[in-house]
C-alpha cells in the first residue's frame, strides 16, 4: 500500500461512562478511498468524532501525515488539513451557499493552510456540485435537504484536506441524488483526494472504495480491500442484502 495519509490505532472513545470504541486501528492511503461499514450503533460516527476532535478520546494514536493529532481541538485538526462532513448536513443556515463554501476555506485565508488558488478551487466545487452552482446566492437554510448535504460534502473539499471524512453523505437523499453523490465522490477520487467513507449504502460504498473495515459493536472485526469483502459470503449476508447496489 502507498504511503498512509491518516492512520489510526488502538482508539477507545466513550460517550461518559458508556464506552463505544473498543481499539479500533485503521488506515486510510494517500489518495485512497477506505469505507468504514457498520450496522447502526456500531460507531462509525463516533469514529469520525474522535478524529475530527469533536469528540476526545479516551486513548490511541490518530496520525494525519505523521503527526498525532488525538485529542486536540477540532480547529487545530483542520488546520492540520483533516475536514470532516458531519452527518445530518450541518451548514450555516443563514449564509449564502457560497459564503459557506468559502468558510470551508477559512484556514486558508488566516494562513494557517496553504491559501493555494482558493478563486479556483470554488469555481472547481461549484463545477463538481452544478446544483450549488445554480444557487450560489440562496441562503443554505433554504437548500432541500439533499442539497445541503452537497454543501456540506463541497464544504468540507474547500479546505484543501489532506483526508477527508464522509459521514453518510447520501442519507435521507432519493436515489437520483445518491446516485450523484457517489458519482461526484468517484470525481473526487479521479481528483487524487483521500476519502474515509461511511455509508448505509455498503455495496455501492465497496463499489467506490479502494479497501474496507467492518466495525462491529466498537471493534474491527474483518477488513480487506474492497473486492475481497464484496466476496466474503459473511460480509454480504450482513451487509450487502438491501438495495445498495446500483
Ligand atoms: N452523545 C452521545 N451520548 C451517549 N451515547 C451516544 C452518543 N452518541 C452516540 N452514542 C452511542 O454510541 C453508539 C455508537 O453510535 P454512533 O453514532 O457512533 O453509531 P453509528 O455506527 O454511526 O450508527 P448509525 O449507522 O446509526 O449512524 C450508539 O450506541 C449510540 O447510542
Ligand atoms: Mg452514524
Amino acid at each position: 500500500m502507498s504511503e498512509a495519509m491518516l492512520t489510526i490505532t488502538d482508539l477507545y472513545a466513550a460517550y461518559g461512562k458508556v464506552q463505544v470504541l473498543h481499539g479500533i486501528s485503521l488506515s486510510v492511503p494517500k489518495g485512497k478511498v477506505v469505507t468504514l461499514i457498520g450496522s447502526n450503533g456500531a460507531g462509525k460516527t463516533t469514529t469520525m468524532r474522535a478524529i475530527s476532535g469533536m469528540l476526545k478520546p479516551k486513548s490511541g494514536r490518530i496520525e494525519l501525515g505523521g503527526k498525532d493529532i488525538a485529542g486536540q481541538a477540532s480547529h487545530q485538526i483542520a488546520r492540520a488539513g483533516l475536514a470532516h462532513s458531519p452527518e445530518g448536513r450541518r451548514v450555516f443556515a443563514s449564509m449564502s451557499v457560497r459564503d459557506n463554501l468559502l468558510l470551508g476555506a477559512f484556514p486558508r485565508f488566516t494562513g494557517a493552510r496553504l491559501r493555494g488558488d482558493i478563486k479556483r478551487d470554488l469555481e472547481q466545487a461549484l463545477d463538481l456540485f452544478p446544483r450549488l452552482k445554480e444557487r450560489q446566492t440562496q441562503l443554505a437554510g433554504t437548500l432541500s435537504g439533499g442539497e445541503q448535504q452537497m454543501l456540506a460534502m463541497a464544504r468540507a473539499v474547500m479546505l484543501n484536506p489532506e483526508v477527508v471524512l464522509l459521514d453518510e453523505p447520501s442519507m435521507g437523499l432519493a436515489p437520483i441524488l445518491v446516485e450523484e453523490v457517489f458519482r461526484i465522490i468517484s470525481r473526487l477520487k479521479q481528483q487524487g483526494v483521500t476519502m474515509l467513507l461511511v455509508e448505509q449504502f455498503a455495496a455501492a460504498a465497496l463499489n467506490v472504495a479502494d479497501y474496507g473495515y467492518v466495525l462491529e459493536n466498537g471493534r474491527i472485526s474483518v477488513h480487506g480491500p474492497a473486492a475481497s469483502l464484496q466476496n466474503d459470503p459473511a460480509v454480504q449476508a450482513a451487509y450487502l442484502g438491501g438495495g445498495g447496489q446500483h
